[in-house]
């Protein structure tokens, strides 16, 4: 494992890694972007090309390409590995010494079942599909597959493969039922669900066939396991991340259906909720890929709430809120099979922004302007409390003010007087952590030192560098420098390099010595200042006198400094 990272760190440039999601400006020898982990507005994330790391001065987040890829895609270590193997054309070889641990073995026979209901797809499911717009490709790319009648063929099959029963109901393969144990999925189209880094987690079953009963409900879901957290997977997520970059948009629609039929569109950026509430998990993870969301939720009553529900949460995330607007009665699986590609795509470039799209929905259904008025009011002016930018919170004022034919001081009002519901976010802005142990010029000293501590620097002479550092600073002052976390460390070196990278290292440290002495020198002087007025008062002569030499000899070394 440990040869696969270096191999892995080897042939990625940490650059090349982190540009696919952020865009990097060269800052000196670093890069440097706005942050993908916390909101800003001015970037305080810095690249380090040449030690291979990252740190964000803001949410202080920082490390190295595996841990960029575990944090940015919401996924474990060896997630991460996988994506970064990939990338590289690294082979991931698990040898069968490494030991392999509980959810290795999850993950395994997730797989192992994914390719036994792909291969039991009978003729009619795959006609099924077909009819409804899938093309086998897609049927194939996304593994759809098919659970039989068979009370538990899949369990049987996984046992065959090694797997214990524990382990198959751990996966929610297998539910225990009286003294044995049968398939929790029957007569169902297996959908995947996958994690971001393409490893199944879960699946979605679609009732289907003959001997489907009656009652059975239309759609069932894997229960949550060790590798599958609801409220965190979006459906179809893995395939989508790379056209959601590309595109700097991100699309929501609601059922698995939907959501293969708008890839089969050309929409390769759509997501789906896979029936489960839009979370504000689910918006972080698609905030790291772009700012903006499309929802395209069915046109019924429960599908516009749901909408509403799920621009909140995305709202609260930062991200920029669109509705495609689907005629009404309609989901998009059924809409683009009726009407196209061209037409979908015609939704979707046509949404409006969830402020329009509301004030519209209301309207629609007001009988008269002043029950539209007070429908805004109750329906549509509290979720400018979501909307956090204040730009767009007064244009949307200066609309919802047009619609209804009033003063945008009325709207303003009205939002006062209205509740905000807030929803806990921890994405939005943290203000920087304040330390005041040591003064900032004995910081970049240290993260200089630290900074070339860690590079091998050639052509200068670290040791007596350190030397005198110690010696002006004293040993208590650097004893408690070194015993600084290895984070607090990480950020010193990637100030020390922003700030010296691109200067001659001696001169440069030639000029923290100089300073951080005239640092020293302006205390001291400082202090003596205050006790030769303190002397003074008292009458002291003598000692008066005594303080004042030591004063000049103060300026004394000040001004030698400065010459
Ligand atoms: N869903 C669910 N559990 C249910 C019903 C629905 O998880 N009991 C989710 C599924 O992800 C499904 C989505 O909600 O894809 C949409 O459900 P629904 O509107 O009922 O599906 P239809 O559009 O009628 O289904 P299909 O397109 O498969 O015919
Ligand atoms: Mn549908």
């Amino acid at each position: 494992m440990h040869d696969t990272v270096t191999e892995i760190k080897s042939r990625l440039s940490i650059t090349d890694v982190i540009g696919q999601y952020v865009t990097l400006v060269r800052a000196g020898q670093n890069l440097r972007a706005k942050c993908p982990f916390h909101t800003e507005r001015t970037p305080s994330f810095f690249v380090s090309p040449e030690r291979g790391t990252y740190h964000c001065f803001g949410c202080d987040k920082g490390g190295d390409i595996f841990s960029f890829v575990e944090e940015v895609e919401g996924i474990d270590f060896k997630g991460a590995l996988k994506i970064l193997a990939e990338r590289a054309g690294v082979t991931l070889v698990y040898s069968t010494k490494e030991k392999t641990d509980e959810r290795d073995r999850l993950f395994a026979l997730m797989e192992t079942v994914t390719i036994f209901y792909a291969s039991r797809m009978p003729e009619s499911a795959m006609s099924y599909l077909q009819e409804r717009g899938l093309s086998e490709a897609s049927i194939s790319s996304f593994r759809i597959g098919y659970a039989g009648n068979d009370w538990s063929s899949a369990s049987d099959y996984l046992k065959e493969k090694g797997f214990s029963s524990k382990e198959i109901l751990d996966a929610g393969i297998g539910k225990s039922n009286e003294r044995t144990m049968v398939d929790k999925f029957r007569n169902r189209i297996m959908f995947p669900i996958a994690d971001s880094a393409g490893r199944i987690v879960a699946f979605s079953g679609r009732v289907f066939g003959e001997h489907a009963h009656p009652d059975a409900p239309k759609y069932l879901n894997s229960p949550e396991t060790a590798l599958f957290k609801k409220s965190k997977v979006l459906y179809g997520f893995n395939r989508a991340k790379l056209a959601i970059r590309k595109h700097n948009v991100a699309i929501l629609v609601e059922g698995q259906m939907d959501l293969l039929l708008s890839h089969e569109a050309g929409w390769a950026n759509t997501v789906a909720a896979s029936g489960t509430a839009f979370t504000e998990e689910h918006a972080a993870l698609l905030k790291r890929m772009t700012d903006n969301l499309v929802i395209a939720l069915d046109a019924d009553e429960a599908g516009i709430k749901a909408a509403s529900r799920a621009a909140r949460v995305a709202l609260n995330a930062r991200l920029r809120v669109k509705v495609a607007a689907l005629p009404s009665g309609g989901d998009p699986a059924d809409f683009i099979k009726q009407n196209g590609k061209d037409a979908w795509s015609g939704i979707i470039r046509e949404s409006k922004d969830i402020i329009t799209f509301l004030l519209d929905v209301v309207e629609e259904r007001a009988k008269n302007p002043e029950q539209f008025r007070r429908s805004v009011e109750m329906a549509v002016i509290p979720f400018l409390h979501d909307v956090l930018s204040s730009i767009d919170r007064e244009h949307y004022v200066r609309e919802i003010a047009r619609r209804i034919q009033v003063s945008e001081q009325a709207v303003n009002e009205a939002l006062t007087k209205s509740k905000t519901i807030t929803i806990e976010s921890h994405t939005q802005e943290k203000p920087a952590k304040v330390r005041q142990e040591f003064s900032k010029k004995i910081l970049d000293a240290y993260g200089f030192l630290m900074w070339q501590k860690s590079v091998g620097a050639a052509g200068f002479d670290r040791d007596s560098y350190e030397q005198e550092l110690k010696d002006i600073l004293g040993k208590s002052v650097f004893a408690r420098l070194d015993a600084l976390s290895d984070e607090r460390v990480e950020a010193l070196r990637f100030n020390a390099e922003r700030i010296y990278g691109d200067r001659d290292r001696t001169r440069s440290a030639t000029d923290i010595v100089r300073t951080l002495t005239r640092e020293r020198l302006d205390e001291e002087g400082r202090e003596l200042n205050k006790k030769i007025l303190i002397s003074e008062r008292a009458g002291d002569e003598a000692n008066t006198m005594r303080l004042m030499t030591q004063r000049d000899a103060v300026n004394r070394s000040i001004a030698k400094l400065e010459k």
